[in-house]
């Protein structure tokens, strides 16, 4: 079995990459944002004040997160309910990472995601899988590019997918939450000693695919 940590800021391509990547080795996909942006929907559906003093109770008892796999990747459930659209709609980018500051929220989804790589190979794509859910990960990635490269990526996805955009609105929103993901205290976005930087600014999405489909062959 392996396990392949894939980490760095939003919009750099990371579940692109990782997705193509693990159709072609046969690996299960876990993206864990997912999980963060999930717990974001509930208390953005729910009206519970994501900052308040009683989130963590109000929320974490009740919630059920489970993904599951289909021809079509990856589906997101919310106590039942199939939210995978809705997850990326703009509010629950900046709701994730809200909520990702927040230990008691960190704890359960680590849990769960450590609980997903123990049974099979995976590439797991998030901000603290190379320095805290999987420290001992066969090979870690950290997968950046800049800003402007970023919210560009982030836009046109949106646009295809036929949902609203702006760009300027899309561009604050990613640095709002490179700011909020790499400084909060609790399992912060950092690239882990042993990971492998891969500026994705000047590539296009097959070249870093092939790029790390070849450094995982390499270390199998
Ligand atoms: O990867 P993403 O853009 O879907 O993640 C949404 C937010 O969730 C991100 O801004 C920070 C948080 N997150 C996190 O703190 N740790 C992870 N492992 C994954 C995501």
């Amino acid at each position: 079995m392996i396990s392949v940590a894939i980490d760095g800021p939003a919009g750099a391509g990371k579940s692109s990459i990782a997705k193509e990547v693990s159709k072609k080795l046969g690996f299960v996909y876990i993206d864990t944002g997912a999980m963060y942006r999930a717990v974001a929907v509930y208390a953005i559906e729910n009206g519970i004040d994501i900052c308040g003093e009683n989130f963590t109770d109000q929320v974490l008892d009740k919630i059920d997160i489970s993904i599951e796999y289909d021809e079509d990747g990856q589906k997101v459930f919310l106590c039942g309910k199939d939210v995978t659209k809705r997850i990326r709609e703009a509010d629950a980018s900046v709701g994730a990472s809200n909520v990702a500051v927040i230990p008691a929220v960190r704890l359960k989804l680590v849990a769960l995601q450590r609980e997903l790589a123990k049974k099979t190979s995976v590439i797991m794509d998030g901000r603290d899988i190379g320095t805290y859910v999987l420290p001992d990960a066969d090979i870690k990635i950290f997968l950046t590019a800049s800003v402007e490269e970023r919210a560009r990526r982030r836009y046109r996805e949106m646009i295809d997918k036929g949902m609203e955009a702006d760009f300027e609105k899309v561009k604050q929103d990613i640095m709002y939450r490179d700011k909020n993901d790499s400084e909060r205290e609790f399992a912060p976005l950092r690239q882990a000693e042993d990971a492998v930087l891969v500026d994705t600014s000047d590539m296009t999405i097959d070249q870093v695919i092939d790029k790390i489909y070849s450094m995982i062959l390499e270390a199998k």
